[in-house]
This record gives C-alpha cells, sequence and structure tokens, in this order.
C-alpha cells in the first residue's frame, strides 16, 4: 500500500475533459484543447462506502493523505477511484463531474468530486466508489436513501478542472519527517489538481533536488546529511508548467504543519467559462471554502483504512 502513489488534491466545478468517448480501451487525456471540443460523458459506475452521509473513510482521510475531506473544500464530495483514476496516486486530487440517469431516483444533474482514495476491485472500466454523500447528492431531493439503497449503479463522468477560489497551492509536513527525511503533502492545486513532480531547494543551495512519491499526494526526500532550511518547494503539473513557492518552507518548520504557498495554477482558460454555470451553482456539488481544513491535525498512515473499507464494500457488490 505505501509503495503505491501520489499526487495531488481537489475540488469544484467547471470544465476540462479527455476521454474518448465510447472507446473501452481509452485512456484520460489531458489535453485541454480537445475538451472545449469534445466534453464527452463516458460510462462508468458507482458504489458507495462508509456511512451514507460521511465522506467515506471513517477517519475522513484516505490513500491519497488528505485530511478532513468530510470538511471545506472537499466537505465530503470525495470518492476512490480505481486505477485509470487514481493511477497510482498520480490521479489524487483530479476532479470529475459525474451523473447519473439511470435510476428513477436519479437527479441526472452534474456533481462534482475529488479523488481522495483508492478502491481495485473489478466493477467497471471506471468505477467511482464514492462517499455515501457524494453517492447520495446524484439523487433528487429526497431521494437519496433510495438511490443509496441501489449500492451499485451506473453514471456517466467527465474531468474537469479543480478549482479553490481563495486557496493557494498548500504544503503539508507529514508526522515524522525530520531533518534526514522530508514528506510533504501537496494540496489545493487549482487545475488538474495533482502534480507529476515536485523539487525542493535546501536554503541558497541554488540547486533543485527531486522528490518521490511516497504514496497518495505525498512527496518525500531521504537525505544522510540533514536537510537545511528555508526549503523552495517546486511543482510541475500535467501540462509541464513548474511553479516555485520560494522558500515557503521555513527553517524552523515542524512536522504536521501547513505552509500556504502563494503560487497557485490557472484552473483554466476563458473557453471553460461558458459552461461555467456549474461554478456558481449550489448543485455543482464541491463548495469550495478559504476555510481549507488548514487544521493542523494529522491522521498518519490512512490509506491502509480506506483500503479495507473499499475492499469490504467491494465484496458486497453483486
Ligand atoms: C492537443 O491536441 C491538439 C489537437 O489534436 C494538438 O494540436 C495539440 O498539439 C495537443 N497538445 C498537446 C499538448 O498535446
Ligand atoms: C498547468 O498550469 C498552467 C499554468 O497555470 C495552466 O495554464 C495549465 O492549464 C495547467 N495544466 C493543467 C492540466 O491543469
Amino acid at each position: 500500500m505505501a509503495s503505491m502513489i501520489a499526487s495531488s488534491k481537489v475540488v469544484a466545478l467547471i470544465f476540462f475533459l479527455l476521454v474518448s468517448y465510447g472507446s473501452c480501451t481509452s485512456i484520460v487525456n489531458f489535453n485541454a484543447s480537445h475538451i472545449t471540443a469534445d466534453p464527452y460523458w463516458v460510462p462508468a459506475r458507482a458504489t458507495w462506502y462508509g456511512a451514507p452521509t460521511g465522506a467515506g473513510p471513517l477517519d475522513n482521510g484516505g490513500a491519497c493523505g488528505f485530511k478532513n475531506v468530510n470538511l471545506p473544500p472537499f466537505s465530503a464530495m470525495t470518492s476512490c477511484g480505481n486505477q485509470p483514476l487514481f493511477k497510482d496516486g498520480k490521479g489524487c486530487g483530479s476532479c470529475y463531474q459525474i451523473r447519473c440517469l439511470k435510476h428513477p431516483a436519479c437527479s441526472g444533474n452534474p456533481e462534482t468530486v475529488a479523488i481522495t482514495d483508492m478502491n481495485y476491485y473489478p466493477v467497471a472500466k471506471y468505477h467511482f466508489d464514492l462517499s455515501g454523500t457524494a453517492f447520495g447528492a446524484l439523487a433528487q431531493p429526497s431521494r437519496n436513501d433510495e438511490l443509496r439503497h441501489a449500492g451499485i449503479i451506473d453514471i456517466q463522468f467527465r474531468r474537469v478542472p479543480c478549482i479553490y477560489p481563495g486557496l493557494t497551492v498548500t504544503f503539508h509536513i507529514e508526522h515524522g519527517s525530520n531533518p534526514n527525511y522530508l514528506a510533504v503533502l501537496v494540496e489545493f492545486e487549482d487545475g488538474d489538481g495533482d502534480v507529476v513532480q515536485v523539487d525542493l531547494m535546501e536554503a541558497n543551495s541554488g540547486w533543485w533536488t527531486p522528490m518521490r512519491e511516497s504514496w497518495g499526494s505525498i512527496w518525500r526526500l531521504d537525505r544522510r546529511r540533514p536537510l537545511t532550511g528555508p526549503f523552495s518547494l517546486r511543482i510541475t503539473n500535467e501540462s509541464g508548467e513548474k511553479l516555485v513557492a520560494y522558500q515557503v518552507i521555513p527553517a524552523n518548520w515542524a512536522p504536521n504543519a501547513y505552509y500556504r504557498s502563494n503560487i497557485q495554477y490557472q484552473a483554466f482558460s476563458s473557453d471553460f467559462s461558458s459552461d461555467a454555470g456549474l461554478g456558481s451553482g449550489s448543485g455543482a456539488g464541491l463548495v469550495i471554502s478559504p476555510a481549507a481544513g488548514l487544521d493542523t491535525k494529522i491522521l498518519g498512515v490512512i490509506g491502509l483504512i480506506c483500503l479495507v473499507l473499499c475492499r469490504l464494500h467491494g465484496t458486497d457488490v453483486p
């Protein structure tokens, strides 16, 4: 479990999509220029796990390493993704619109969820194991329970950019970090919602050292010689765009602490705004708030729990 994964964060609304519709072998494609042209919905199946109105795992975390996903900006609109969605952790923090049309209790309205966890049961080519909250959100008003009762439903999905109004890319120094081992969770990147590389520069060293994916959205660096802060962090998104958070981690950094940067990706080009009606509607799913779960509480090695939950749940699937 610990060997899987890596990446980042989260939520909200509007557009961006990939995938070629109908092709069962298609893989999610991040070429944004396709998105405005082909905003196709792709078939998938959905299940749910955890408490009926909960955020998934009992600890409100998941295999991505995010914490407090019951709170904004995730607000429990979260999902486990199977491998084509979770991508060994690289899919952590990706945002998708989902909707259901077939079950009579479905509202048909798109909702936005973020990938915060993983599952690997062979339920469908694309399988969203949703939080109870997210699953229920696909229903018509007051028919949430009826829909949840269905257990497994056909849905459609499409990738959308994540948007975290008022939030900048935030780094969380993970529990157990020390001068010879630094583990950093990267969160709240607008746009694709995850990063494909993180590099670190020690105080005045003048060069970047690549960090490596530890698990989920957590990146780590192991050093025999103690690392000297402050640290600058450089993140690279799926488009290859690099942003530098200059000396975002102070010399007197501490584990279990959040450090907010002043950098943020552009979520999308203006081409997206026409579809952004979603962004302002309350039905759009994830509501983002600057409160953003900047809680210093850390829950430690979390992914295992969800993995187990996902697995248990998976065995119930007809
Ligand atoms: C995106 O797709 C367009 C149209 O197929 C292509 O011209 C362009 O080079 C692609 N961009 C990237 C970054 O792959
Ligand atoms: C990567 O970042 C650039 C710059 O902010 C942005 O224009 C681009 O859309 C981002 N790529 C993705 C896939 O979000």
